[in-house]
């Protein structure tokens, strides 16, 4: 049974999306339901209750460590590959697959010795010894080891993590239900004020129209960002209504957005390529189809994209202006400028 439920997950990994993919997925809980009900079966016979089915007990635990460790061998689950600088958020993963890894293996087989060792045998009565200092020290010191191996490397990779280059460039990411939009600022290097007071049909982002800042800022509504390879970027994440979570799987690091603040997350991209934005955070019935694109490219493929996009000066010139006008007094300042 516990065989059955790893082909069944080798199943559902492989298949992709079709119908096997459910079918394998059944496989699996069935085999997990009957594997359950097959140890309590086992608990009710060596309490007495008649029958020898216990004796499976331990050649189940075994065959889920040792299945355990060859699903993980070779199953198509892993992430997509690097295109970020972030190698050190998959070492620091990696490595708590590894603590995380062993450990599990050595519960489960110590488990499956128990199970044999001390199994239901007539005349034979189990002693009780509710207390061990020595064992009890070694356990705290290993686990607190552990612990610490898996915790320490990932205050490192923080560090890092909010420490954004000082050239990085500044762009804008607006997450809105349920789609993306991106801003850069212009000539003059700065981003101008913003508030989601301003948001109308012809000012998708709520942009400032007074600002002089913002008259040149660069506006991607809903289309593919392009940047620059091998140049950091440092994206201001922003929210016009609800949480949202910025997530190109191939940059690894995700971040929240949050309506009323601006957070950050930086990057540099190490190879070109098209990559899909995810929202990672439900976000309304829309979430699973919030998806935007980054495309990586050259510099001048780069500059020559950005030549293309019309600034938010613009944008305004070609609409009525009166339409992208604050609605309130008090929407002018901005609660939310990045200067
Ligand atoms: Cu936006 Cu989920």
């Amino acid at each position: 049974m516990a065989l059955l439920a790893l082909v069944g997950l080798f199943i559902t990994s492989y298949a992709g999306d079709g119908m096997l993919h459910w079918l394998g997925l059944a496989v699996f809980a069935t085999a997990v339901f009957v594997n359950f009900n097959l140890i309590r079966v086992a608990f009710d016979e060596a309490e007495g209750k008649a029958g020898k089915t216990y004796e499976v007990v331990p050649i189940a635990l075994l065959l889920v460590a040792v299945g355990s460790v060859l699903f993980h061998v070779f199953s198509p689950w892993w992430w997509p590959p690097i295109a970020s600088n972030w190698g050190y958020i998959d070492d620091t993963i990696t490595l708590t697959f590894w603590i995380t890894g062993v450990v599990f293996v050595l519960i489960v087989l110590f488990m499956a010795y128990c199970a044999y060792r001390f199994r239901h045998r007539k005349g034979h009565r189990a002693a009780y010894e509710p207390e061990s200092k020595r064992l009890e020290w070694t356990l705290t010191i290993i686990t607190g080891i552990g612990v610490a191996a898996m915790l320490a490397p990932g205050l490192f990779v923080w560090n890092q993590w909010i420490e954004v280059p000082e050239d990085a460039a500044e762009i804008e990411v607006v997450g809105q239900q349920w789609y993306w939009s991106f801003r850069m600022p212009g000539a003059d290097g700065l981003l101008g004020t913003a508030d989601p007071r301003n948001v109308s049909p012809e000012n998708p982002l709520g942009l400032n129209p007074y600002d002089a800042n913002g008259q040149d800022d660069v506006i991607v509504d809903a289309a593919a960002l392009h940047l620059p390879v091998g140049q950091p970027v440092k994206l201001l994440l922003r929210s016009n209504d609800v949480l949202h979570s910025f997530y190109v799987p191939e940059f690894r690091g995700k971040m929240d957005m949050v309506p009323g603040m601006v957070t950050y997350l930086w990057f540099t991209p190490t190879r070109t390529g098209s990559f899909q934005i995810l929202c990672a955070e439900l976000c309304g019935v829309g979430h699973a189809q919030m998806r935007g694109e980054v495309v990586i490219v050259e510099e001048t493929a780069y500059l020559a994209w950005l030549r293309e996009q019309a600034t938010f000066g613009q944008m305004l010139a070609s609409t009525d202006r009166n339409n992208a006008k604050p609605r309130t007094a008090g929407a002018t300042g901005g609660a939310e400028s990045h200067d």
